[in-house]
């Protein structure tokens, strides 16, 4: 049954698939993923923490709706994101004999979606999977747009595939059980996207919104991007505002610190850095500083510019000897600048 809040955004990507948002929509996947994939094997990958709280929920819809389901359970955390566990999801999958005809369900945060996904890409040159993502950083971003990746101990994210999933359900009661500092790193995200969004920054400087408006825009402006540059050639880009010092944090914090924090630092610093170029004035920064604090409140910076500077060197972002960073000229007004990877350091201060 349809409820009549349910926000629908089709994504017209290399594969074209729906992204619903709605209340209370776990105890409705299985009737939903049926419409896009036919009953099948469904491998649900998910982490410890989220398993208690909504595994149950899907399961019970898969199995009603005709899936024969299996589940594989790994520890929370950006930690878990790495080679191991990868190998582990894949051992599972064979071991469980899914085919190509089969799909996986990604349940959980951003972690779960990257994993899960690059597993969906390369288990057999690629499977069906769909995204059911439950924190707000990984309903606004990580869910939507196709990219899969997980950690090496040199860098985040550093391999990967650009695979996007068959559908994405986005629960928005999911909320209601995150603890407040996780919806907080969500809200780092959300005010990169305030930067990059005038719709956005406009809802978030009113007095009151309610945030499934605020996931549909999110998505919405992440739809136009994607559509336009799927991988990554040009205004993609965008959405690594704050990202290049954000994965240097994560890496010097031995990923403690949390993406969406250290995103919310790294938008910090290249504002910061946009002021100090010259690139945006006074009035308009104190603007946006203002909404940014009104997302994340106060997020000082633990490490030195210097510090992150060495970390970020090995960033995705980097092509031969160029770093690519992304400065605020204002809002809606965000523009490539290309700066020699050892000359990071004199340019970010
Ligand atoms: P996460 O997946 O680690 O989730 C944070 C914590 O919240 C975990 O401990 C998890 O168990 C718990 N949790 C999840 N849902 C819950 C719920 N509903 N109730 C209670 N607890 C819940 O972290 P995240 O912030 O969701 O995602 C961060 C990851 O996303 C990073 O690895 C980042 O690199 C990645 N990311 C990817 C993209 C992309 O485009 N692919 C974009 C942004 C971020
Ligand atoms: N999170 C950045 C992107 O999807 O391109």
């Amino acid at each position: 049954m349809k409820t009549d809040t349910a926000k629908r955004v089709r994504v017209c990507a290399s594969k074209s698939y729906d992204v619903i948002i709605d209340s209370a929509i776990l105890s409705r996947s299985g009737e939903l993923i049926k419409e896009v994939v036919k009953p099948c094997k469904v491998a649900v990958i998910t982490d410890d923490t989220v398993d208690k709280i909504y595994s149950k929920t899907v399961v019970d819809s898969l199995k009603k709706n005709g899936f024969g389901v299996v589940k594989f359970v790994f520890q929370h955390g950006e930690s878990s994101k790495n080679l191991d566990t990868y190998g582990k999801i894949l051992s599972f999958l064979a071991e469980n004999k899914l085919t190509r005809t089969d799909a996986l369900v990604a349940l959980g945060g951003g972690v779960v979606g990257d994993m899960a996904g690059f597993a969906a890409a390369t288990y057999l040159r690629g499977i069906k999977y769909i995204q059911i993502p439950t924190t707000l950083l990984s309903q606004i971003d990580s869910s939507v747009g196709g990219k899969t990746a997980i950690d090496l101990p040199e860098g985040k994210n550093l391999v990967g595939a650009f695979c996007q999933p068959n559908l994405v359900l986005i629960d928005v009661c999911t909320l209601d059980s995150l603890p407040n500092e996780i919806y907080i790193d969500g809200m780092g995200e959300m005010a990169k996207y305030a930067v990059l969004d005038q719709n956005i920054f406009d809802v978030i400087s009113g007095d009151k919104y309610q945030i499934k408006d605020l996931i549909y825009l999110a998505v919405d402006y992440k739809r136009r991007v994607v559509e336009k540059d799927e991988f990554e050639g040009g205004i993609r880009k965008l959405l690594n505002l704050g990202h290049t010092p954000a994965h240097g944090i994560e890496k010097l914090s031995e990923y403690t610190l949390s993406h969406g924090r250290a995103v919310a630092i790294g938008l910090d610093i290249i504002l910061d850095n946009s002021y100090s170029h010259g690139y945006i004035d006074k009035t308009n920064l104190e603007k946006i500083n203002a909404v940014v604090k009104k997302c994340v409140g106060e997020n000082p910076c633990p490490f030195s510019i210097e510090d992150i500077c060495d970390a970020a060197q090995n960033d995705k972002k980097r092509s031969g000897d160029t770093i690519t960073l992304m400065m605020v000229y204002g809002v809606g007004d965000v523009r490539e600048v290309k700066v020699k990877a050892d000359e990071l350091k004199g340019y970010l201060k």
